[in-house]
């Protein structure tokens, strides 16, 4: 294991730990929307949104178990578009990190209500965080809850550019807000759990700004070039929906051409910052490359 594989596993165990401790047991009434909370959250993924928290947190002064209950959160958050994604209504999917989707495994009404309920959890979770001054609990709840609203407009604008020809600024737009905007938020929430400087505030959010699109330009190309095994879920779905993607505007070689660009501008950003800023590097080089 290097470096990278390590961090992510250590913060893949604490955080995976957090969230088997807040979610509801899945013994206690009603068991099928507990059970389907935990199949969808408790399923692996790459914690990557959680790990960006930490990441961020850390590079800047805050200790671990201020961050975790936050980052357990935003992966609440993710997981709740996840199953909302997968609904036969938006993407119709059925395979999800690696097993059934939470519809085809329960029912789309447990699934839509598991999503429900993994997001008020979530901003539960911050505001009864005591690790936290209450002024730091208000400023997360407010980020995070404008990310969150972003991601639905995002998902609105996917949705309704399917089959259609869109312009550039359109998709970008489209994959700030339905991914860029929770990886942002990630990166922000440990600066701001921090109390980081406003300018070290400025500069990390125009690196994971860059972050949060090109984690939805890999996804995009991922879908097109990788199996279904290894990503764990359908490979080829974009095309077949007709999704407007950086693939179908570009074609593969000028979309991974893009990511490259991008990448490289979100490793100058991390320029202005005057710490220890090499896990975030190896962060972005690790979205560039990532296999799923
Ligand atoms: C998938 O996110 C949905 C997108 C926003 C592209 P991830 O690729 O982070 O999925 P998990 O959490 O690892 O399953
Ligand atoms: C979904 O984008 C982004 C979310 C807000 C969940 P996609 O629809 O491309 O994500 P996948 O490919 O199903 O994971
Ligand atoms: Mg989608
Ligand atoms: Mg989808
Ligand atoms: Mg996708």
């Amino acid at each position: 294991m290097n470096g990278l594989e390590k961090f992510f596993a250590e913060c893949a165990k604490a955080v995976d730990a957090e969230l088997d401790a807040l979610l509801p047991p899945a013994e206690t009434a009603p068991q099928n929307l507990h059970a389907a909370m935990r199949w969808s959250v408790l399923a692996g993924g790459k914690r990557f949104r959680p790990a960006l928290v930490l990441a961020v947190g850390q590079m800047f002064g805050a200790n671990r178990e201020n961050i975790l209950k936050t980052a357990a959160a935003i992966e609440m958050i993710h997981t709740y578009s996840l199953i909302h994604d997968d609904l036969p209504a938006m993407d119709n999917d059925d395979l999800r990190r690696g097993r059934l989707t939470c519809h085809k495994k329960f029912n789309e009404a447990t699934a839509i209500l598991a999503g429900d309920v993994l997001q008020t959890l979530a901003f539960r979770t911050i505001a009864e965080d005591v690790n936290l001054s209450d002024k730091i609990r208000v400023k997360l709840i407010i980020e995070i809850a404008k990310s969150a609203a972003k991601m639905v407009d995002g998902q609105q604008l996917d949705l309704e550019a399917e089959g259609k020809q869109i312009s550039v600024a359109d998709l970008e737009t489209i994959h700030q807000n339905k991914t860029g905007a929770m990886i942002s938020v990630s990166a922000r929430a440990g600066a701001i759990i921090a109390e980081a400087s406003a300018s070290e505030f400025a500069a990390i959010t125009d690196y994971a700004e860059k972050l949060g699109l090109l984690f939805q330009i890999t996804d995009d190309l991922l879908d097109a070039t990788q199996t279904t095994e290894t990503l764990g879920k359908t490979a080829g779905k974009d095309a077949q929906a007709e999704k407007a993607t950086y693939v179908s505007l570009y074609g593969l070689d000028e979309a991974s051409n893009l990511a490259k660009k991008i990448a490289a501008e979100a490793n100058h950003d991390l320029n202005k910052i005057d710490r220890e800023v090499n896990l975030l590097r190896e962060l972005v080089e690790f979205i560039l490359n990532r296999k799923n």
